[in-house]
């Protein structure tokens, strides 16, 4: 079969980007793929919704003014503009496609408060916006005759031909066989890296996957050091998992306090809760830091009897998972790495600086984020920019002939490289002391981390790798990347360092 558009994930960027296509040019044929079949999608667990202006006496300037501030005016004001300006045509998409939206008595959209944001603006199913988002586009896709989706697998690397994207390598573990498909053009929409630290709200299969290969291939990449930290993960000992306690708790009243119950933020930040997220971080982090034994907590126990399991099913069912009651007691939170406001470069369009090569969602850096990004902007950004994407594509001549390349097939020796030297990858504290306690690597783990990678890129080279393995090259590319990108800000704009 020969593939127009080979798109690489499922998650919000890469179906919109898929069925903005499919109606513009249905005689196209368009293929999606993933490495877990969409279910570990990070799309489908945004709690959030989309910033979008709808009070009469909200406006597009003060969505773009609070996107710039929040950002540290580190955005691309054209890209900021153009966002915000069509979030309200996106939700109209989005409901096109049969999403629905929570809505108030008089039957108008209910509109959440969330930190960062001058006026009430997040349009929201409860919260479960991602996962509602997430279904809705899913089921669309099957509409379409011309999107196919392929076997989940595990995209390698990039194939490039002459200096020209021209497809990808796939990796599929259960027939261990690396396979070559070819596109006239990729879009990489494979999201973030947050699985580079040990907290996280992203689900384990954000491992960098896209960016790591974009890097590899030498695609221009900025930002790389701007990860944001969400300030209410629950801290859950015991549990590694990253529980989110979505902003809008905060939006709709709940405080943070110290382990007294005094709401500390106002110490240092006039908006206390509603402030950007990566100011309240640092207020947390430094709260902790100066005050050993000190906790924090999300305080949600002033709430009307049955708010929040009314209106938060999702933080409701999180709780009781873990035999919290937040009509109860204070949930204790602690920051987690959240979304990765950098990327690969891509333009309005959604192209990169290699030939052939798309980047949506997450993984592109539009400049529309700064370098902290406003809540609920993300998933508004994605669509535009696959919007955008297909519409450019759609205008190229993609039928004109193609040379074919035979899909080759080629049998991988899956062999597991010995773990000794990293076992519970030691580097993922060493990264968290780096951003949060300002500790520097020390030399001799950097090395260790390069030696690592150049092990498991000698495996690549000779055929000998698995899922696990590449994943880990994946993560530790981001990291050094991550790490150079840090090293050569100075740390200026580091949002911990800066606060
Ligand atoms: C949240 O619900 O707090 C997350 C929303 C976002 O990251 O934009």
């Amino acid at each position: 079969m020969t593939t127009d558009i080979l798109i690489v994930g499922k998650g919000a960027a890469g179906m919109a980007t898929a069925l903005y296509l499919a109606k513009l040019r249905p005689e196209i044929q368009i293929r999606l793929m993933d490495k877990s079949g969409g279910l570990q999608s990070a799309t489908r667990l945004a709690q959030g919704g989309l910033a979008a202006v709808q009070l009469p006496h909200d406006s597009f300037e003060a969505h773009v003014k609070d996107t710039l501030e929040a950002g540290h005016y580190q955005n691309r004001p054209e890209a900021v503009w153009e966002v915000i300006s069509r979030a309200p045509e996106i939700i109209n998409d989005l409901s096109n496609w049969g999403v629905r939206w929570d809505r108030d008595e008089s039957d108008k959209l209910h509109l959440g408060l969330e930190g960062g944001h001058s006026y009430p603006r997040i349009v929201h199913q409860a919260d479960h916006s991602g996962k509602t988002i997430h279904e809705h586009l899913t089921f669309e896709l099957e509409k379409h005759k011309n999107i196919n989706p392929i076997a989940p697998g595990l995209v390698r690397d990039l194939w490039i031909k002459d200096s020209k994207c021209i497809g990808v390598i796939v990796w599929r573990e259960d027939s261990s066989q690396e396979i070559c498909l070819q596109a006239r053009h990729v879009i990489l929409a494979t999201g973030g890296s947050g699985a580079i630290f040990p907290r996280t709200t992203n689900p384990p299969s954000a491992t960098g996957d896209g960016l790591a290969m974009g890097i590899r291939a030498g695609v221009k990449t900025a930002g790389l050091h701007w990860i944001q930290f969400h300030p209410t993960v629950l801290l859950n000992s015991g549990d590694d998992r990253a529980f989110l306690l979505t902003e809008a708790l905060r939006g709709a009243g709940a405080y943070v306090v110290n382990s007294s119950g005094r709401r500390f933020l106002f110490d240092s930040l006039p908006k206390g809760e509603l402030a950007p997220r990566d100011l309240i971080c640092s207020a947390i982090w430094n709260e902790i830091t100066l005050n050993p034994g000190q906790m924090v907590y999300l305080d949600c126990r002033h709430f009307p009897k049955g708010k929040l399991h009314r209106e938060f099913p999702q933080v409701s069912s999180l709780c009781s998972q873990v035999n919290l009651d937040p009509e109860k007691v204070p949930l204790p939170i602690l920051p987690a790495a959240h979304y990765q406001c950098g990327g690969i470069i891509a333009d309005r369009w959604g192209k990169t600086s290699l030939p052939g090569l798309f980047a949506i969602g997450e993984v592109a850096h539009t400049g529309l984020h700064g370098s902290n990004r406003l809540a609920s902007n993300s998933l508004t950004e994605a669509l535009v920019y696959a919007k955008n994407a297909a519409s450019y594509l759609a205008n190229q001549s993609l039928t004109q002939k193609q040379e074919v390349l035979a899909e080759q097939i080629k049998q991988i020796f899956s062999l597991e490289i010995p773990e000794d030297n990293s076992p519970s990858y030691p580097w993922k504290d060493l990264l968290f002391d780096h951003f949060i306690r300002k500790t520097p690597p020390g030399s001799a783990l950097l090395r260790d981390i390069r030696l690592r990678l150049q092990i498991l890129n000698l495996g690549v080279n000779r055929g000998i790798y698995s899922s696990k393995t590449l994943q880990e090259r994946n993560l530790l590319q981001v990291y050094l990347e991550l790490f150079n990108s840090m090293q050569a800000s100075n740390h200026h704009d580091l949002h911990y360092q800066e606060n």
